[in-house]
């Protein structure tokens, strides 16, 4: 069966350079990349997205690290990697999510770290299950940005819904 998988080439990633080092790495799995932008992590979307950890003592320093306050880097990279075991795949090339934990040849491993404050700035996120990865995927994507039927939509009509098209 097909899985899908949330990546998100953090902040630390981006300013480090290390996206095509970290897509190469990725495309040893196989997958199918389904999704992929650059975005602006509102602090809304951050705190969705790390709800689950909103009582742990480091949620308020993810949230800025996410946002890329920690790294003048206002951006993260997202994409969907799609097919067999997605999330066992990725998650084995990410390595560990403690950096220091991580296998030294892994992604996190190789360029990860802990901060002083002790948070880890692991480089990548990977869904860590299938439930896991089909809330992030509807919380970073809209339907018509992923190229493949992940999961069932349905059709509304907005009237005096405005959008911008190229002039
Ligand atoms: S849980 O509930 O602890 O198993 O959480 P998990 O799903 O593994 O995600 C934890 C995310 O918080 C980031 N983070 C830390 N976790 C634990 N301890 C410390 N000190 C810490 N600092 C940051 C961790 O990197 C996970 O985020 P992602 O984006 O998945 O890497």
């Amino acid at each position: 069966m097909n899985q899908a998988a949330l990546i998100l080439i953090k902040p630390d990633g981006l300013k480090k350079s290390l996206t095509g080092n970290i897509l190469t790495r990725l495309s040893e799995t196989k997958l199918e990349i389904v999704a992929a932008k650059m975005a602006r992590v509102s602090r809304g979307l951050a705190e969705e997205h790390y709800k689950h950890l909103k009582d742990k003592p480091f949620f308020e320093e993810i949230i800025r690290y996410l946002r890329g306050e920690l790294h003048d880097r206002r951006k993260v990279m997202a994409l969907v990697y799609w097919g067999k075991e997605a999330i066992k795949k990725c998650r084995e090339l990410a390595g560990a999510t403690n950096p220091e934990e991580a296998e030294p040849t892994s992604i996190r491993g190789s360029y990860g770290r802990i901060t002083t404050s002790g948070v880890y700035e692991n480089v990548i996120h990977v869904s860590s299950n299938e439930l896991e990865a089909e809330r992030e995927i509807k919380l970073w994507f809209a339907p018509e940005e992923i190229i493949v039927e992940l999961y069932p939509k349905k059709e509304v009509s907005e009237r005096d819904f405005k959008r911008a098209v190229w002039a």
